[in-house]
């Protein structure tokens, strides 16, 4: 078998034209603050990747780069600030934040309406009941690449490795909430791959390059990989790509894969945060 390849870069353009039709009939555009503290290298190019989508799209958008020493109190102002202003309908928060600040005070204090991430315990908790509001980008992007290619989600044995707050818990819980029987694992699971070869759907979210090896991937699955790892200039997954392309049904690349979706719903979110706060249809 060699598997088709899920390609989130011809998706996440479909999407985001269909975003800018929407956009250009309003008269107040929909608008989104990008927050980042620190020098994290990824952090610098996803915003940017996000300010830049925005700009193409017709979203307007504001990018605060504060500097690794900016004070927990300094951050709080400035979301106090974000939450009040009528040009923005989303905030995001880039993370990690810097040690020195506590990331859950900080995601707290963004106003729910604008929780454009869905970081906020209140949306983690509507998430975790199946009343699903603001959902977190990544994992809404893996969920609607399955819907793209038709995946059936129902009693299929879903297995995600990585159980970040940002990716592997709520693409656990959105898979639970499509009736798929959900394994978690990670880094203390004990034998990964008797879990993984029992997998309809993989999804690795963990960070390890070519973690994912052809002998812990069950023929004929579908293969999500969240990995983006730097390894000499280049970018590589988790997911040992060739390999285990001969034997999935379905399989998403990197890049081109998980990637764009992440950023095609950071814009639909707030599309979505703009309709709730305006009332716009
Ligand atoms: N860091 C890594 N992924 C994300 C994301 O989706 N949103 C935010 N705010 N930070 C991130």
């Amino acid at each position: 078998m060699t598997a088709t390849i899920m390609d989130g870069k011809a998706t996440a353009e479909k999407i985001r034209a269909g975003i800018k039709a929407e956009v250009t009939n309003l008269k107040v555009k929909p608008g989104l603050a990008a927050v980042l503290a620190g020098k994290n290298p990824a952090s610098q190019v996803y915003v940017e990747i996000k300010r830049k989508t925005c700009d193409d799209v017709g979203i307007y958008s504001e990018l605060y780069k504060l500097p690794e020493e900016t004070t927990e109190k300094e951050l709080l102002q400035l979301i106090d600030k974000l939450n009040k202003s009528e040009k923005i309908h989303g905030i995001l928060v880039q993370l990690p934040l810097p040690k020195h600040i506590n990331e859950e005070k900080v995601l707290e204090a963004i106003a729910l309406e604008k929780d454009v991430d869905g970081f906020s315990l209140v949306n983690v908790g509507r998430l975790a009941s199946g009343r699903e509001a603001a959902v977190p980008c990544t994992p809404k992007g893996v969920i609607r690449l399955l819907e793209e290619y038709s995946i059936d989600l129902a009693g299929k044995n879903a297995v995600v490795i990585g159980r970040s707050n940002i990716v592997g818990k709520p693409t656990a819980l959105l898979l639970l909430n499509r009736n798929a029987t959900v394994t978690i694992c990670h880094s203390k699971t004990a034998d990964l791959p008797h879990y993984t070869k029992k997998a309809d759907i993989l999804i690795a979210a963990v960070g390890k390059p070519k973690l994912v090896t052809a002998d812990m991937v069950k023929e004929g699955a579908v293969v999500i990989d969240v990995g983006i790892n730097r390894i000499d200039g280049k970018l590589i997954g988790d997911v040992d790509f060739e390999p285990v392309r001969k034997k999935a049904a379905y399989i998403t690349p990197v890049p081109g894969g998980v990637g764009p979706m992440t950023v095609a719903m950071l814009i639909e979110n707030t599309l979505e945060r703009y309709k709730k706060i305006t009332g716009a249809k």
